[in-house]
């Protein structure tokens, strides 16, 4: 279907008030110039994979949509557990009484434009990732992320999951 077709579609259910706002998942830099050129610069978010393990976005997805005010939708920010484990995080977590989830979600919280979309299957994991909007990260625990999960020094095709 071109895109052109899906964007007025979106646009039509925004008219008839049947959705507030339409948002994409997984378009990387070069898509979203495509949606925009083709009349979708309403597009009201990105749902993208970005966590610490996954920082490719930050190259050049990430300024990309700042620019155009377009907030992103982090999924997996927790790589589906598989970032719980990882030395840094808990170390850092124990610093502050917190768990590492926590840990994960107040890194991508800490950065602005950034929505974590974290999936709980459990009411005691819930209120543990509500809590990670009280965390708040020093700038050494920052550059310690920073240091265990490096950034992208070059441009890389946007992941998925
Ligand atoms: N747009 C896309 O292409 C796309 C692709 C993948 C996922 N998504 C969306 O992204 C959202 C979440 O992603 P995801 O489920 O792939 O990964 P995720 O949120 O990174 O990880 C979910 C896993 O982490 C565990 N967990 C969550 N909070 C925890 C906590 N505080 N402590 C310990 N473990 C915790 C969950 O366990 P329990 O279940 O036991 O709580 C579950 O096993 C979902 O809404 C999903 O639909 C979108």
């Amino acid at each position: 279907v071109p895109l052109a077709e899906t964007v007025e579609a979106m646009e039509q259910l925004v008219e008839a008030g049947l959705i507030a706002r339409w948002g994409v998942s997984n378009l990387d830099t070069d898509d979203m110039g495509e949606l925009f050129d083709a009349g979708g610069e309403a597009c009201a978010t990105n749902q993208i994979l970005y966590n610490l393990t996954r920082r490719g976005p930050e190259f050049d997805l990430l300024p990309w949509l700042k620019r155009c005010s377009i907030p992103v939708m982090a999924y997996s920010p927790v790589e589906q557990g598989r970032l719980l484990d990882r030395r840094a995080l808990i170390e850092i977590a124990e610093r502050h009484t917190a768990s590492p989830a926590q840990v994960a979600l107040a890194w991508l919280l800490h950065r602005d434009g950034i929505l974590p979309i974290p999936k709980a299957g459990t009411v005691e994991h819930v209120r543990d990732n509500r809590a990670a909007a009280d965390l708040v990260l020093t700038p050494d625990d920052l550059n310690e992320l920073d240091r265990r999960f490096l950034k992208p020094t070059r441009r890389r095709p946007l992941e998925m999951l």
